[in-house]
């Protein structure tokens, strides 16, 4: 034993100066889940004062925030963090590789995330109130009608920019230079091609991201006029702007998922997944067509019909790539010898909402039916399919399947199966009827809506509090596995997983690959 292979530290010091793949992906995994939680909590306020019509529990102002904070939240504290914990736990004991390879800026990128969050969660005790114009932030609400918080939103924003760019650079740095001898590309596991996939997206939009809010800046601050009409500005700059990062935003959301699903499938469908070339130029095909699609979002706006072919066109190619995708998920499960457990049910979870999630994209991808759907309930259905039965519930199913690996024991079955169940069934009960009260014309972000609704919402309500309690069954299930679940002792967790990352121990030891594996 050298000098380079000594243990972790002790104590916070271990936690506060670890450059440890596995050390940083745990913070990052824990940090995220504490603020799925807090987003979760602002999400059971919001259907608490929608339980009935009329306003019952909190003032429309604090809808607002409650709005805001819960989209900001669960998209840049829950969903990316939670994915950046995965691949730095994962891509490395996939790739063989003996840790990420920019180790000390792993430390900062995550470091840096938690006062983020203190920033933004400070404009709550603010004069005026946290941000309270979406997690869209469309000016001139974000501007010229924006609360003083507004600027430490935009600070917190810099942040989590900062960030997110830099986990990305570290994970293509990492894909590219420290894969094991042997380890082509064309061989890596599927979630590793997502992510590299994937950090490629983040690199381009975040700068985009940071412009819009540095813009807002200049116009508040600094007497600019980049989205005010009356200084010869254009407020609908600012949603191009938006959503040019916005829309490759919600793929750099589902498609890491996408990756976990391609992972999970073949090991307990017993079979290679089906199609693997095809998997990774869908994902490509899709990463570069989210670029040209971000007007969807604008229809209303006014815009030239040929813009509006344009990206109604756009918009539809995607489902081509993502029905491959869907096609090779259930070609794997052909035939297979499949079994169920809890990873393989969030996964076929996946499969099933996701795509219900996809097929109301595509309808609102139809320029003029938009008209009708735009900024209604139809709207919050359609991206919970995408968002919460696609990146959570693929979240969910990485965190059941890998859980052996980290920690070197197995979680209770049973109670894995039991959140699955009560998570679908409270998923669907809270989310499939806003579909119905959309299409009907309940608008979004209101804290009150017309009578003929209010047995829909009231449903709606009950299922997210149903939902909320299976992710208290999760946290449970989780922390009792770590603390006394039946310990793994072998390598193989699955039986017939394939990947480098079940030829380690269970649980992984500190360094993995300080030699390289031997890859066939
Ligand atoms: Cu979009």
């Amino acid at each position: 034993m050298g000098d380079h292979h000594h243990g972790p530290a002790k104590g916070i010091t271990r936690w506060l100066t670890t450059t440890n793949h596995k050390d940083i992906g745990t913070m990052y995994l824990w940090f995220s889940f504490a603020m799925f939680l807090l987003g979760g909590a602002f999400a059971m306020v919001i259907r608490a004062e929608l339980f009935q019509p009329g306003l019952q529990l909190i003032e429309p102002a604090f809808f607002n925030q409650m709005t805001t904070m819960h989209g900001l939240i669960m998209v840049f504290g829950a969903i990316m963090p939670a994915f950046v914990g995965l691949a730095n736990w994962m891509i490395p004991l996939m790739i063989g590789a003996p840790d990420m390879a920019l180790p000390r800026m792993n430390n900062w990128s995550f470091w840096i995330l938690p006062f983020a969050f203190a920033i933004l969660a400070s404009s709550f005790f603010m004069e005026g109130g946290a941000p309270n114009f979406g997690w869209t932030f469309y000016a001139p609400l974000s501007t010229t009608y924006a609360p003083p918080s507004v600027t430490f939103f935009i600070f917190g924003v810099h942040i989590l920019g900062l960030s997110s760019i830099m986990g990305a650079i570290n994970i293509a740095a990492t894909v590219m230079n420290m894969r094991a001898p042997g380890m082509t590309y064309m061989k890596m596991p599927l979630f590793v091609w997502t992510w590299f996939i994937t950090a490629y997206l983040l690199i381009a939009v975040m700068p985009v991201l940071a412009g819009a809010v540095t813009m807002m800046l200049m116009d508040i601050h600094f007497g600019t006029s980049f989205f005010s009409a009356a200084g010869g500005g254009d407020p609908v700059l600012f949603q191009h702007i938006f959503w040019f990062f916005g829309h490759p935003e919600v793929y750099i959301i589902i498609l890491p998922g996408f990756g976990v699903v391609s992972q999970v499938i073949p090991t307990f469908s017993r079979k290679r997944l089906f199609g693997y070339d095809s998997m990774v130029y869908a994902t490509a095909s899709i990463a570069f067509l989210s670029f040209i699609v971000w007007a969807h979002h604008m229809y209303t706006v006014g815009m030239p019909v040929a813009g509006e072919l344009f990206f109604m066109y756009a918009t539809m190619l995607i489902a081509v790539p993502t029905g491959v995708k869907v096609f090779n998920w259930i070609s794997t499960m052909w035939r297979g010898a499949m079994t169920f457990e809890t990873p393989m049910l969030f996964a076929i979870g996946f499969v099933v909402l996701f795509t219900m999630g996809g097929f109301t994209g595509l309808m609102l991808a139809i320029a003029p039916a938009d008209f009708q759907y735009h900024d209604s309930y139809f709207v919050v259905a359609h991206f919970h399919y995408t968002m919460v039965a696609g990146a959570i519930f693929s979240m969910t199913c990485a965190v059941y399947y890998w859980l052996p690996k980290w920690c070197g024991r197995m979680y209770n079955e049973t109670l894995g199966k039991t959140q699955f169940w009560v998570s679908f069934v409270g998923f669907n009960l809270t989310f499939f009827p806003q579909h119905f009260v959309g299409l009907a014309g309940m608008p979004r972000r209101i804290p009150d809506y017309a009578l003929q609704f209010a047995d829909f919402n009231l449903m709606s309500s009950v299922g997210a509090f149903i939902y909320g309690a299976s992710q208290l069954l999760f946290l449970y299930n989780v922390v009792a596995t770590i603390v006394a679940g039946e310990p793994v002792e072998k390598e193989q967790v699955w039986e017939g997983a394939e990947g480098l990352e079940w030829t380690v121990a269970s649980p992984a030891p500190y360094h993995t690959f300080t030699t390289p594996p031997d890859v066939k």
